[in-house]
Protein backbone atom coordinates (compact mmCIF):
# COMPACT_ATOMS: atom_id res chain seq x y z
CA UNK A 1 0.00 0.00 0.00
CA UNK A 2 1.26 3.47 -0.55
CA UNK A 3 2.20 6.09 1.96
CA UNK A 4 -0.50 8.29 3.27
CA UNK A 5 -0.57 11.30 1.36
CA UNK A 6 -1.66 14.86 2.08
CA UNK A 7 -5.50 14.66 1.66
CA UNK A 8 -7.46 13.00 3.60
CA UNK A 9 -10.89 10.89 2.76
CA UNK A 10 -14.12 12.20 2.87
CA UNK A 11 -16.01 9.48 1.04
CA UNK A 12 -16.50 6.34 -0.87
CA UNK A 13 -16.90 5.76 -4.77
CA UNK A 14 -17.57 1.99 -5.61
CA UNK A 15 -17.51 0.48 -9.34
CA UNK A 16 -20.49 -2.05 -9.16
CA UNK A 17 -19.28 -5.03 -11.86
CA UNK A 18 -16.39 -7.22 -10.55
CA UNK A 19 -16.25 -5.01 -7.26
CA UNK A 20 -19.19 -5.33 -5.14
CA UNK A 21 -21.03 -7.82 -7.74
CA UNK A 22 -19.29 -11.07 -8.66
CA UNK A 23 -19.94 -11.18 -12.27
CA UNK A 24 -18.07 -14.76 -12.09
CA UNK A 25 -21.12 -15.71 -10.01
CA UNK A 26 -22.85 -16.83 -13.10
CA UNK A 27 -19.84 -19.10 -14.32
CA UNK A 28 -21.25 -21.83 -12.28
CA UNK A 29 -24.98 -21.53 -14.50
CA UNK A 30 -22.34 -21.37 -17.58
CA UNK A 31 -20.85 -24.37 -16.84
CA UNK A 32 -24.40 -26.68 -16.30
CA UNK A 33 -25.15 -25.04 -19.82
CA UNK A 34 -22.39 -25.46 -21.33
CA UNK A 35 -20.25 -28.19 -19.86
CA UNK A 36 -16.68 -27.41 -19.93
CA UNK A 37 -16.85 -23.91 -21.71
CA UNK A 38 -18.54 -21.94 -18.77
CA UNK A 39 -15.01 -20.54 -16.82
CA UNK A 40 -14.34 -19.20 -21.19
CA UNK A 41 -18.01 -18.11 -21.78
CA UNK A 42 -18.24 -16.40 -18.40
CA UNK A 43 -14.32 -14.82 -19.17
CA UNK A 44 -15.15 -13.78 -22.79
CA UNK A 45 -18.68 -12.54 -21.71
CA UNK A 46 -17.56 -10.30 -19.27
CA UNK A 47 -14.09 -9.01 -21.58
CA UNK A 48 -16.43 -8.52 -24.46
CA UNK A 49 -19.14 -6.13 -22.36
CA UNK A 50 -16.34 -3.78 -21.51
CA UNK A 51 -14.74 -3.73 -24.85
CA UNK A 52 -18.39 -2.84 -26.69
CA UNK A 53 -18.72 -0.26 -23.63
CA UNK A 54 -15.08 1.27 -24.16
CA UNK A 55 -15.57 1.44 -28.15
CA UNK A 56 -19.31 3.09 -28.11
CA UNK A 57 -17.89 5.42 -25.21
CA UNK A 58 -14.83 6.48 -28.05
CA UNK A 59 -17.42 6.70 -30.63
CA UNK A 60 -20.58 8.66 -28.88
CA UNK A 61 -22.48 5.36 -29.61
CA UNK A 62 -24.12 5.12 -25.84
CA UNK A 63 -26.82 2.29 -25.46
CA UNK A 64 -28.05 1.09 -21.90
CA UNK A 65 -24.99 -1.08 -20.27
CA UNK A 66 -27.66 -4.24 -19.75
CA UNK A 67 -28.22 -4.21 -23.62
CA UNK A 68 -24.77 -4.20 -24.14
CA UNK A 69 -24.05 -7.10 -21.71
CA UNK A 70 -26.76 -9.19 -23.62
CA UNK A 71 -24.30 -8.34 -26.85
CA UNK A 72 -21.57 -9.18 -25.07
CA UNK A 73 -22.64 -11.86 -24.14
CA UNK A 74 -24.30 -13.36 -27.90
CA UNK A 75 -20.74 -12.58 -28.96
CA UNK A 76 -19.03 -15.03 -26.50
CA UNK A 77 -22.26 -17.68 -27.45
CA UNK A 78 -21.73 -17.40 -31.34
CA UNK A 79 -17.80 -17.90 -30.46
CA UNK A 80 -17.55 -20.22 -28.09
CA UNK A 81 -20.91 -22.64 -27.60
CA UNK A 82 -23.21 -21.93 -30.97
CA UNK A 83 -25.81 -24.23 -30.68
CA UNK A 84 -27.06 -23.02 -27.56
CA UNK A 85 -30.47 -22.15 -27.36
CA UNK A 86 -32.61 -18.20 -26.83
CA UNK A 87 -33.21 -20.03 -23.79
CA UNK A 88 -30.02 -20.39 -21.90
CA UNK A 89 -29.38 -16.40 -23.04
CA UNK A 90 -32.13 -15.62 -20.91
CA UNK A 91 -31.00 -17.68 -18.07
CA UNK A 92 -28.45 -16.49 -18.36
CA UNK A 93 -29.15 -12.92 -18.24
CA UNK A 94 -31.41 -13.49 -15.40
CA UNK A 95 -28.52 -14.50 -13.53
CA UNK A 96 -26.57 -11.83 -14.65
CA UNK A 97 -29.54 -9.52 -13.22
CA UNK A 98 -28.63 -11.05 -9.83
CA UNK A 99 -25.44 -11.56 -8.85
CA UNK A 100 -23.67 -11.99 -5.90
CA UNK A 101 -22.04 -10.15 -3.85
CA UNK A 102 -18.49 -11.29 -2.20
CA UNK A 103 -18.73 -12.51 0.99
CA UNK A 104 -17.05 -9.99 2.80
CA UNK A 105 -18.41 -7.04 1.09
CA UNK A 106 -21.60 -6.12 2.92
CA UNK A 107 -19.43 -6.00 6.47
CA UNK A 108 -16.80 -3.84 4.88
CA UNK A 109 -19.68 -1.56 3.57
CA UNK A 110 -21.05 -1.08 6.60
CA UNK A 111 -17.85 -0.49 8.63
CA UNK A 112 -17.58 2.65 6.34
CA UNK A 113 -20.24 3.84 6.88
CA UNK A 114 -19.61 3.29 10.73
CA UNK A 115 -16.64 5.55 10.19
CA UNK A 116 -18.97 8.49 9.29
CA UNK A 117 -17.87 8.34 5.31
CA UNK A 118 -21.03 8.49 2.51
CA UNK A 119 -20.48 5.64 0.17
CA UNK A 120 -21.32 5.96 -3.73
CA UNK A 121 -21.78 3.16 -6.53
CA UNK A 122 -20.26 4.84 -9.77
CA UNK A 123 -20.95 2.89 -12.51
CA UNK A 124 -21.17 1.71 -16.33
CA UNK A 125 -24.47 0.18 -14.90
CA UNK A 126 -27.98 1.53 -16.09
CA UNK A 127 -30.30 2.86 -12.87
CA UNK A 128 -32.62 -0.21 -13.25
CA UNK A 129 -30.10 -2.77 -14.00
CA UNK A 130 -28.16 -1.47 -10.62
CA UNK A 131 -31.00 -1.14 -8.79
CA UNK A 132 -32.00 -4.75 -9.27
CA UNK A 133 -28.85 -6.06 -8.59
CA UNK A 134 -28.39 -3.51 -5.15
CA UNK A 135 -31.85 -5.14 -3.66
CA UNK A 136 -30.88 -8.76 -4.83
CA UNK A 137 -27.31 -8.84 -3.51
CA UNK A 138 -28.89 -6.92 0.26
CA UNK A 139 -26.92 -4.03 -0.32
CA UNK A 140 -30.06 -1.78 0.19
CA UNK A 141 -29.51 1.07 2.12
CA UNK A 142 -25.55 1.26 2.05
CA UNK A 143 -25.36 3.85 -0.74
CA UNK A 144 -25.71 7.71 -0.42
CA UNK A 145 -25.48 7.88 -4.24
CA UNK A 146 -26.25 5.06 -7.11
CA UNK A 147 -24.49 7.27 -9.89
CA UNK A 148 -24.84 5.55 -13.64
CA UNK A 149 -23.42 5.89 -16.92
CA UNK A 150 -27.41 6.61 -17.88
CA UNK A 151 -27.16 10.12 -16.09
CA UNK A 152 -24.42 11.09 -18.77
CA UNK A 153 -25.13 8.75 -21.80
CA UNK A 154 -21.27 7.30 -21.59
CA UNK A 155 -19.28 5.01 -20.37
CA UNK A 156 -16.08 4.79 -18.45
CA UNK A 157 -13.43 6.19 -19.36
CA UNK A 158 -14.44 9.21 -20.11
CA UNK A 159 -14.43 12.13 -17.71
CA UNK A 160 -18.51 12.90 -17.88
CA UNK A 161 -18.57 9.67 -15.56
CA UNK A 162 -16.11 10.44 -13.53
CA UNK A 163 -17.35 13.96 -12.77
CA UNK A 164 -20.88 12.49 -11.00
CA UNK A 165 -18.39 11.28 -7.96
CA UNK A 166 -17.56 15.03 -6.81
CA UNK A 167 -20.93 16.15 -8.17
CA UNK A 168 -22.79 14.44 -6.09
CA UNK A 169 -20.60 13.87 -3.05
CA UNK A 170 -20.04 17.37 -2.97
CA UNK A 171 -16.02 17.17 -2.13
CA UNK A 172 -13.12 17.52 -3.65
CA UNK A 173 -12.57 14.51 -5.87
CA UNK A 174 -9.07 14.35 -4.72
CA UNK A 175 -10.78 13.00 -1.76
CA UNK A 176 -12.42 10.46 -2.86
CA UNK A 177 -11.72 7.21 -2.24
CA UNK A 178 -12.08 5.22 -5.81
CA UNK A 179 -12.66 1.94 -5.20
CA UNK A 180 -12.49 -1.30 -8.50
CA UNK A 181 -11.41 -4.43 -9.16
CA UNK A 182 -10.85 -3.09 -12.24
CA UNK A 183 -6.78 -2.00 -12.98
CA UNK A 184 -7.96 0.13 -15.54
CA UNK A 185 -10.95 1.72 -13.88
CA UNK A 186 -8.95 2.34 -10.84
CA UNK A 187 -6.19 3.31 -13.02
CA UNK A 188 -8.68 5.73 -14.98
CA UNK A 189 -10.00 7.56 -12.21
CA UNK A 190 -6.35 7.89 -10.72
CA UNK A 191 -5.96 10.34 -13.67
CA UNK A 192 -9.45 12.17 -13.08
CA UNK A 193 -7.89 13.08 -9.92
CA UNK A 194 -9.53 10.52 -7.51
CA UNK A 195 -7.35 8.24 -4.41
CA UNK A 196 -7.70 4.76 -6.14
CA UNK A 197 -7.66 1.73 -4.60
CA UNK A 198 -7.29 -1.86 -6.54
CA UNK A 199 -8.97 -4.48 -5.35
CA UNK A 200 -6.93 -7.61 -6.56
CA UNK A 201 -8.65 -10.35 -6.30
CA UNK A 202 -7.03 -12.38 -8.70
CA UNK A 203 -3.57 -11.46 -8.51
CA UNK A 204 -3.28 -10.33 -11.68
CA UNK A 205 -0.69 -8.30 -12.99
CA UNK A 206 -1.02 -3.91 -12.62
CA UNK A 207 -1.82 -2.49 -16.16
CA UNK A 208 0.87 -1.06 -18.05
CA UNK A 209 -0.41 2.44 -18.29
CA UNK A 210 2.57 4.44 -16.66
CA UNK A 211 0.03 5.38 -13.31
CA UNK A 212 -0.51 2.84 -10.59
CA UNK A 213 -3.24 3.09 -8.22
CA UNK A 214 -2.34 4.50 -5.00
CA UNK A 215 -3.32 1.12 -2.67
CA UNK A 216 -3.41 -2.19 -3.93
CA UNK A 217 -5.47 -4.70 -1.71
CA UNK A 218 -7.05 -7.89 -2.26
CA UNK A 219 -10.18 -7.59 -0.53
CA UNK A 220 -13.31 -4.54 0.22
CA UNK A 221 -11.86 -5.48 4.06
CA UNK A 222 -8.53 -3.75 3.03
CA UNK A 223 -10.02 -0.68 2.51
CA UNK A 224 -11.46 -0.16 5.67
CA UNK A 225 -7.92 -0.48 7.02
CA UNK A 226 -6.50 2.25 4.49
CA UNK A 227 -9.82 4.49 5.42
CA UNK A 228 -9.70 4.19 9.06
CA UNK A 229 -5.89 5.77 8.69
CA UNK A 230 -6.58 8.57 6.65
CA UNK A 231 -10.05 10.13 7.95
CA UNK A 232 -10.48 14.29 7.80
C1 LIG B 1 -18.79 -0.87 -13.81
C2 LIG B 1 -17.98 -1.85 -14.62
C3 LIG B 1 -16.79 -1.25 -15.25
O1 LIG B 1 -19.50 -1.25 -12.87
O2 LIG B 1 -17.56 -2.88 -13.80
O3 LIG B 1 -18.71 0.32 -14.13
Amino acid sequence: MSKNSDHPIRAVAFDAYGTLFDVHSVMSLAEQICPGRGEALSMLWRQKQIEYSWLRAMSGRYKPFWEITRDALRFAVARLAPELAPAAEARLMNQYASLSAFPENIGALRELRALGLPLAILTNGNREMIEVSVRSSGMEGLFAHLLSSESVQTFKTRDAIYDLGPQALGVPVSDILFVSSNCWDAIAATWYGYRSFWINRTGAPLEVLDTAPHATGSLLTEVVSYARERLA
